[in-house]
């Protein structure tokens, strides 16, 4: 598989790539997930990035599209195809993403776009709680944790994201009309993008994108 999804915050993105790793054996590319860990390592990258992430806004195009170059080269579980979530955010970031496949001559297969409103956001983004290590997420109604605010696989504690607050995630939004908005143009001239439907509960949005990357059955 070699696919990516776009969505705004709160979509669905990190619930569904999860399941199409496992089902694919393909890695998970989660840049958010990415620049969290070098905020965790303390690294001098990760000190700029938490600034840029809690006022909800994006990251360098060249740190970013360095950051995937770099894995789809080197990480071995990239060797059977990629599924992309929060990458590419601009339109340079997805013209350099086809150069990359352009030159390992593996073409994008699906872009797709999780498509919802921004007034059902709110509510996902504020009861979210992720496990920091594996970047699973759970959500205080929508899909609570089996034990009380800790990792059904690891047992270890959950937290809040420091960006999942009302005001940090209206700029987020903010962002992503302005600046991903464009890059769902950039694909549905081509021939990969569909949309699914991400309002509906997980299994029926599960069922959506099996339909798109089994073709229908
Ligand atoms: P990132 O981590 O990518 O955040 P995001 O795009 O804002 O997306 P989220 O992780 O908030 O949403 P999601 O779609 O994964 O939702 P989830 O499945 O968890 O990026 C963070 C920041 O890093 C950016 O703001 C930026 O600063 C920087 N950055 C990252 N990539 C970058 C790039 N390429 N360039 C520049 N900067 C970059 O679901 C949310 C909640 O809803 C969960 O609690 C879940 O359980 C629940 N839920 C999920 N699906 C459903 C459903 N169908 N029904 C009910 N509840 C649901
Ligand atoms: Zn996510």
């Amino acid at each position: 598989m070699r696919m990516i999804l776009i969505g705004p915050p709160g979509a669905g993105k990190g619930t569904q790539a999860p399941k199409i790793k496992e089902k694919y054996g393909c890695c998970h590319l989660a840049t958010g997930d990415m620049l969290r860990a070098q905020v965790a390592a303390k690294t001098e990258l990760g000190r700029q990035a938490k600034k840029i992430m809690d006022q909800g806004g994006l990251v360098s195009d060249e740190i970013m599209v360095n950051m995937i170059q770099n894995e789809l080269d080197n990480n071995r579980e990239c060797k059977n195809g990629f599924i992309l979530d929060g990458f590419p955010r601009t339109v340079p970031q997805a013209q350099k993403l086809d150069g990359m496949l352009e030159v390992k001559q593996k073409p994008l297969k699906h872009a797709i776009e999780l498509q919802i409103e921004d007034s059902l956001l709110v509510a996902r983004i504020t009861g979210r709680l992720i496990h920091p290590a594996s970047g699973r997420s759970y959500h205080k109604i929508f899909n609570p944790p089996k034990q009380n605010m800790t990792d059904d696989v690891t047992g270890e504690p959950l937290i809040q994201r420091s960006d999942d607050n009302e005001d940090t995630l209206k700029k987020r939004l903010g962002t992503y009309h302005e600046q991903t908005g464009p890059v769902t143009e950039y694909y549905r001239k081509t021939g990969v993008w569909t949309k699914v439907d991400a309002s509906k509960e997980p299994g029926e949005v599960w069922k959506s994108l099996l339909n798109i990357m089994e073709g229908p059955q």
